[in-house]
């Protein structure tokens, strides 16, 4: 485990209360870990920022009998395959499918795949979360 290092944080009173009730609703076991984790959380949007390899899942929900549809996904991840670690679908019901797409590399790419995807005709949702290789923070 890393060193750890108690310091001291001066904060309005009702702010506090405010994130005590915030972190009790989430779960936290302490304030220390609650705060800890919102500074590896901007480390990770700088990382994003600054362009560093980071890693994500792009999230979809579309219909799969539309044919052409499903033959357009592939395609495009074929074209961004570099990027692509993995891969898993679900059939939700009997028309719908989720997919899970992992991946690697360049934040620019990475958003410019994800872009991709969503913005294919006839997906229903589509989403990208932006997580990191874990390198670069404690
Ligand atoms: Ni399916």
């Amino acid at each position: 485990m890393a060193d750890l290092v108690r310091f001291g944080i001066s904060l309005e009173k009702e702010l506090l209360a405010k994130f005590d009730k915030h972190i009790k609703e989430k779960n936290y076991p302490t304030r220390s870990k609650a705060i800890g984790d919102l500074i590896r959380e901007n480390l990770v949007k700088k990382e994003w920022k600054e362009g560093k390899e980071v890693v994500g899942a792009i999230t979809l929900v579309y219909n799969h009998h539309r044919r052409e549809l499903v033959n357009r996904l592939t395609d495009v991840e074929h074209d961004f395959h570099r990027l692509v670690i993995s891969s898993q679908h679900i059939h939700l019901d009997e028309d719908n499918c989720l997919e899970i797409v992992v991946v690697k590399g360049k934040p620019g790419e990475v958003e410019e795949l994800a872009s991709s995807l969503k913005a294919t005709k006839g997906v229903k949702h589509g989403s990208l979360t932006m997580a990191t290789t874990g390198k670069g923070i404690v």
